[in-house]
């Protein structure tokens, strides 16, 4: 089922002349991890900026085309009740700390204290999102002490304390090493099994192919293409367009290519395949 519709949506920032995104369309449905990729300036926040509500909200411009959330132009809805269900984690962390907060634990619950949940699940909630965050010796400290990639984690932990339907996370890993940003995948993978329906601006593809559905590619604005991770991560035009192959495919399309002659009988492709498995 279709949770999110864009339909030939097009947009210009107040000032600039072209526009940032480009006669887009596009169906989320709901339940699934989308991975949106792309070169640098293609677009990717912006969309997720647009489909959050955002814009033009906020940063105002001309928007173009039809966004619409459960079949209701996300302009009809009220930006802040939206925020419940459409949780965001920008692609800075710095400007994601709330600063009104002194500990990590306070931040996490602030988005929580905004909507009214009572006391007791607010504290039941922070603690169970520490150990899943792995926040435990952070929890007392100032939100503005953490290094990069702890206040992603916190920003992060922030976002799923509201238990939105909707989680948009925009490069939700640039700062985190390796094994951080695993765990990251973990727990987005923990929250598809929950149904949440996930966008994910990354550009680690080879952790997309792994936890993603689908895959949203943009080059200067445009939908380059949409479709199955495996049709998309396994598709060598993509890096006409900017995007990027997993190292396994990578190593695959290479043999493929280097493959001098293509069998046409089975006794060739019998040979064929003794030859390979000796090399
Ligand atoms: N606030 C803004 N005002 C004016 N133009 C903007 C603004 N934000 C982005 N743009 C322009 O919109 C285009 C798309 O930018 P956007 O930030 O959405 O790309 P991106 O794919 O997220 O890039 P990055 O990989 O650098 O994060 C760029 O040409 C950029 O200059
Ligand atoms: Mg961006």
């Amino acid at each position: 089922m279709s949770i999110i519709e864009l339909k030939n949506v097009t947009y210009k920032y107040p000032l600039d002349e072209i526009p940032a995104i480009k006669d887009l369309s596009l169906s989320i449905e709901q339940g699934k991890v989308y991975g949106i990729i792309g070169g640098n300036q293609s677009g990717k926040t912006t969309l997720c900026n647009i489909i959050r509500g955002f814009i033009p909200a906020i940063f105002l411009g001309q928007l173009d085309g039809e966004v619409r959330y459960k079949n209701k132009s996300v302009q009809d809805y009220n930006i802040g009740s939206l925020a419940s269900e459409m949780g965001y984690s920008s692609q800075n962390p710095f400007t994601q700390i709330s600063g009104v907060k002194d500990t990590v634990a306070e931040e996490i619950a602030y988005g929580m204290e905004n909507i009214g949940v009572s006391s007791a699940d607010m504290h039941e909630k922070v603690e169970e999102l520490i150990t899943l965050f792995k926040l435990e010796e952070l929890k007392d400290k100032n939100p503005y002490e953490l290094s990069g990639g702890q206040k992603q984690r916190v920003a992060l932990a922030s976002v799923v304390a509201l238990d939105p339907e909707i989680i948009i996370l925009d490069e939700p890993t640039s700062q985190l090493d390796p094994q951080s940003t695993e765990e990251i995948f973990q727990i987005v993978d923990r929250l598809k099994q929950a149904g949440k329906t996930i966008l994910i601006v990354e550009h680690k593809v080879d952790l997309l192919a792994e936890y993603c559905d689908d895959i949203i590619l943009l080059e200067d604005g445009y939908l380059r293409k949409c479709g199955t991770v495996h049709q998309v991560l396994s598709d060598s035009s993509i890096l006409e367009y900017g995007g990027s192959l997993p190292q396994v495919a990578i190593f695959y399309l290479e043999q493929l290519r280097q493959q001098e002659s293509v069998p046409i009988t089975m006794t060739e492709a019998i040979e064929k395949l003794k030859g390979d498995r000796l090399v």
